[in-house]
């Protein structure tokens, strides 16, 4: 109880500190240097992104300029890059190791012209006087104690057509009894060695371990303490004139669990196409989009 009262008054300056030093740390970095996702993971990366940023293009008339904020190793400014080459892409992230494993990594993909910007989120949206038809937060709107707030500072930033992407960010879903079986059950060997030595740990300390060593007690993951409500995050940001053009629940995880989870309600994992408005042609673009994506995609996802 301590634990959850403490967590309401961490502040977004904690969360920023917190993740500083998270970045900085030669263990986490190592993750993302050696990391390679297996086949079929990630997906919707291609698929997502092949369908906005062609529509965009095609609105446009030409390629789009986007920006990847909190971009890390640079999974998805890659994405968009191989889409289209000849976008215009910067990635803005806190952590020099982190800028350091996305320009080694641009090398090695032959990838030379996506600008590095060290920052953090809030001062490069407050201070830049670009701006972008895309901008993207994956794996990123959960490093923040206030999402809307972010958000809408990128929204002041799109162009007239443009569009914010957050994708892979958690659902309250993570936090279900079946949620946390079905991930020990499919998890990886050091996964399930992990769960075991913390349930070990709190049985033999009486509790008093529990949940200070918990992955969720991890203030630089604030949002994964207790998932992101986006049904909430999509009404608040409605209230704003922010609009989802798309909103998806999607599995994420191992080849076997993205097949199991949607039948057993746990599409954990949400992404939302936002943008500023909504004018004549955006039923029709969100329709689109949908088809595009539910088309390509090998598995089972939600439209809300
Ligand atoms: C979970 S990683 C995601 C990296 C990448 N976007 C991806 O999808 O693989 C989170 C990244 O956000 C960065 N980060 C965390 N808080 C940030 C902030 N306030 N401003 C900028 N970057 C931030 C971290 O340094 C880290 O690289």
């Amino acid at each position: 109880m301590q634990v959850l009262k403490k967590w309401a008054h961490v502040t977004e300056r904690d969360i920023l500190e917190a993740n500083i030093t998270k970045y900085d740390n030669d263990e986490i970095i190592k993750y993302y240097t050696e990391k390679a996702d297996p086949k079929f993971t990630y997906i919707e990366y291609q698929v997502i992104f092949k369908a906005i940023m062609e529509a965009l293009a095609e609105k446009l008339g030409r390629s789009v300029k986007a920006v990847d904020i909190c971009g890390g190793s640079g999974k998805a400014s890659f994405i968009m890059k191989q889409c289209d080459p000849a976008s215009e892409i910067s990635l803005v992230d806190l952590s020099d190791k982190m800028l350091a494993v996305a320009r080694s990594k641009m090398k090695q993909e032959g990838l030379e012209d996506i600008e590095l910007i060290k920052t953090d989120a809030f001062s490069f949206l407050e201070t830049t006087r670009q701006q972008f038809d895309l901008i993207v937060f994956s794996s990123a709107i959960h490093h923040f104690k206030d999402p809307v707030k972010l958000l809408s500072a990128a929204a002041d930033k799109l162009t007239a057509d443009g569009c914010i992407v957050t994708i892979a960010e958690p659902t309250t879903i993570i936090k279900s009894t079946r949620f946390k079986i079905v991930t020990f059950i499919f998890g990886h060997k050091e996964y399930k060695q992990d769960v075991v030595k913390s349930w070990v740990r709190y049985i033999t300390t009486w509790g008093e371990s529990w949940p200070a060593k918990d992955e969720f007690a991890d203030i630089a993951e604030y949002q994964t303490y207790k998932g992101i409500d986006d049904l909430e995050l999509s009404a608040r940001l409605n209230s704003l004139g922010i609009n989802p053009l798309l909103h998806l629940r999607y599995p994420s995880g191992d080849p076997l669990m993205l097949k199991i989870m949607p039948y057993m309600g746990l599409n954990w994992s949400f992404g939302m196409i936002l943008k500023k408005g909504w004018g004549p042609g955006d039923r029709s673009l969100s329709q689109q989009l949908q088809n595009k994506i539910r088309g390509e995609l090998p598995f089972k996802i939600d439209f809300i």
